[in-house]
């Protein structure tokens, strides 16, 4: 049987210790990730499973769509294609939402809208107005001095 000290003094044999070590230390940790993913996903699968139109503060939690009127016609006409995360991530003019419902009729097969479309269009305007400010409000109060 190996003694303690010769063990660690061979040190061919306490790196090849330690790079197992590492080995099994990175797959548990991958493990760990995994079967912690999987559960998020379980978690939301119930939710969806149950309720797929269950609101939660105010937000669909399907979708991500804030709950307001026009929810329900927006998320059936609006997140088939795509995720609804670009609807989310775009703020636009009610000029400009119905132009992008134009170009996705003329370029990418979406429907006509028909009386749904004005309820849509409102929908968004109200929900995903054109940002009023900036990333940074513009400096006020600022006292100009003269370099000499
Ligand atoms: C028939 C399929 C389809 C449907 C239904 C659809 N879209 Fe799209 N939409 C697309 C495609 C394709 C793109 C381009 C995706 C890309 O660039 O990756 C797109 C892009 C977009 C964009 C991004 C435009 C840009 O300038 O980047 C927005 C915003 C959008 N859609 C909103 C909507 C809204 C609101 C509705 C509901 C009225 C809707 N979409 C329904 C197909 C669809």
């Amino acid at each position: 049987m190996p003694d303690h000290k010769s063990f660690w003094k061979n040190s061919r044999k306490a790196y090849r210790f330690l790079i197992v070590l590492c080995g099994v230390a990175f797959i548990a940790a991958i493990l760990v990730f995994y079967i912690k993913g999987d559960k998020v996903d379980d978690n939301y699968e119930d939710v969806v499973e149950k309720d797929p139109n269950r609101i939660e503060n105010g937000i669909h939690v399907r979708t991500g769509l804030i709950d307001a009127p026009g929810l329900t016609e927006t998320v059936n006409n609006c997140t088939t294609c795509h995720s609804a995360k670009l609807v989310i991530q775009n703020r636009m003019s009610k000029a400009r939402w119905q132009a992008t419902i134009r170009w996705m009729q003329e370029t990418q097969n979406l429907w006509d809208l028909g009386d749904q479309e004005d309820i849509i269009v409102n929908y968004l305007v109200t929900n995903y107005p054109p940002q009023k400010k900036g990333r940074r409000q513009s400096l006020s109060d600022v006292e100009w001095y003269t370099l000499k």
